[in-house]
C-alpha cells in the first residue's frame, strides 16, 4: 500500500475517488446522515453526475492525499484551509490502519504547511477512529487536535 499526492489533472483517479467516497458513505455513513447530508452527497459524488462540478471543489483542497493498493484507490484524505473536509477507507480493507497512516501523513504535511490545529466535523461512525488518533470535543462541539 503507498500513500500519494493527488494529481488533480488524472480524471480516471478524481472519478475513482468520487467512487470510493459515494461507496463507502452509503455502505458505512447513511444511517446516521441527514436527508440534507445524503442529497449533498449524492449532487457531489454519484457517479452519474458531471464530475467536473466535483472537481472544482477538490480543486480548492489543500492537501490530497489517496491510499493506492497496486492501482486501486482504496482510502483517501482532503483538507481545505484548517478543516479536514473528507477522510474514507473503502469498506473491504477498513480497520487495517490505512485511515490511520492516511491520518498521519496529512498531519504531518499540514504542520509542515505551520498548521498547528486540525479541527474537522466527524461523522458518528468515526468518533471513536478519531478519538484513537488524539481527537478531543471542544467547546463547539468540533474535533480537535493540536499538532
Ligand atoms: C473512519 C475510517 C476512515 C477509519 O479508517 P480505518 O482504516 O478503518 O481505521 P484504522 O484501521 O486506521 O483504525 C485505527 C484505530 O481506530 C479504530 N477504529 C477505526 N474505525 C473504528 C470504528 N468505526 N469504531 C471503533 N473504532 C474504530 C480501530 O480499531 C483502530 O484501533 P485499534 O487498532 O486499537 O483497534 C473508516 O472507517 C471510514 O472510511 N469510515 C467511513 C467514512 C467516515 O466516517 N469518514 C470520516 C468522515 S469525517
Amino acid at each position: 500500500m503507498q500513500i500519494i499526492a493527488v494529481n488533480i489533472e488524472n480524471t480516471k483517479d478524481i472519478k475513482n475517488i468520487m467512487n470510493l467516497i459515494h461507496d463507502t458513505f452509503l455502505s458505512s455513513n447513511i444511517q446516521d446522515s441527514t436527508e440534507g447530508l445524503i442529497k449533498r452527497m449524492k449532487v457531489l459524488y454519484s457517479p452519474e453526475n458531471d464530475y467536473t462540478y466535483t472537481l472544482a471543489h477538490f480543486k480548492k483542497s489543500t492537501l490530497f492525499f489517496v491510499a493506492k493498493e497496486q492501482e486501486e484507490i482504496i482510502g483517501m484524505i482532503r483538507w481545505t484551509k484548517d478543516k479536514i473536509i473528507n477522510l474514507y477507507v473503502t469498506q473491504k480493507y477498513q480497520w487495517q490502519w490505512i485511515g490511520h497512516i492516511l491520518l498521519e501523513t496529512f498531519e504531518q504535511a499540514a504542520k509542515k504547511l505551520w498548521s498547528t490545529i486540525i479541527q474537522l466535523k466527524s461523522s458518528k461512525y468515526a468518533l471513536p477512529f478519531y478519538a484513537k488518533n488524539g481527537y478531543i470535543v471542544d467547546h463547539h462541539n468540533r474535533l480537535i487536535k493540536y499538532i
